[in-house]
């Protein structure tokens, strides 16, 4: 068993550049779950599978096979062989993972490939389910938050600086209905562990996040 440190929280929160970051520090392998969430979910929009159809989300993601490979330190996801990593990052892959994630049969497979990874090696892992579910026995649990407003703002700076059209009420109104999708769905809801540490982002750099979750991994 590796080393675990396991970061979750609400869209926009900043897990990924932190977890990212703190991986780059410790040198272990940082896991993005939610890319492999939104793999499936780019793949269901190719098969114009209906986000509220759990039967044909079921059925249809058999037929994805989700792997990872890392590159240059890069974690890279493969659907069906293919390299999806520049076309997973839109809000319409977002919204459709948030809806696709919460069939069974699509968290089994991924919850599969995420334990795995994370046996084999030092992992910084996030997502929504990682401390209550995927890693209970992680050996630093953070869930790792920040106001709407703010976490609205940051997505929309991050889209802008991409090129990407996009609107700043309107995110801040996708992003409450992922946060609603998220917290209240029936299987792994995105919820604080109760042995995680809470860190609000909000009037925070992304050095002192950091700094405050490595400090936790060395006790
Ligand atoms: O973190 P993200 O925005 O890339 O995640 C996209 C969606 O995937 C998120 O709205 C919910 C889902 N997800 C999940 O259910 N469990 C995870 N461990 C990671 C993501």
């Amino acid at each position: 068993m590796g080393y675990n440190i396991a970061i979750d929280g609400p869209a926009g929160a900043g897990k990924s550049t932190i977890a990212k970051k703190i991986a780059a520090k410790l040198n272990f392998i940082y896991v993005d779950t939610g890319a492999m969430y939104r793999a499936m979910a780019l793949y269901m929009l190719r098969n114009q599978v209906d986000p509220a159809d759990a039967e044909q989300i079921s059925a249809v993601c058999g037929d994805a096979d989700i792997t990872i490979r890392y590159e240059n330190g890069e974690q890279v996801v493969l659907l069906n062989g293919e390299n999806v990593n520049g076309l997973i990052r839109t809000e319409e892959v977002g919204n459709m993972a948030s809806s696709s994630s919460v069939n069974g049969d699509v968290r089994k497979k991924l919850v599969e490939l995420q334990q795995k990874l994370a046996c084999t090696a030092d992992v910084v892992m996030d997502g929504r389910d990682i401390g209550t579910c995927v890693l209970p026995d992680a050996d630093v649990k953070v869930y790792l938050t920040a106001s709407t407003a703010v976490r609205a703002r940051r997505r929309y700076e991050e889209l802008c600086a991409r090129g990407e059209e996009c609107n700043l009420k309107q995110i801040e109104a996708d992003i409450q209905e992922r946060d609603h999708r998220d917290m209240t769905r029936e299987l792994s809801p995105l919820r604080q562990a109760e042995d995680a540490v809470l860190v609000d982002s909000s009037d925070m750099t992304i050095d002192e996040v950091v700094d405050t979750i490595v400090s936790m991994c060395r006790k």
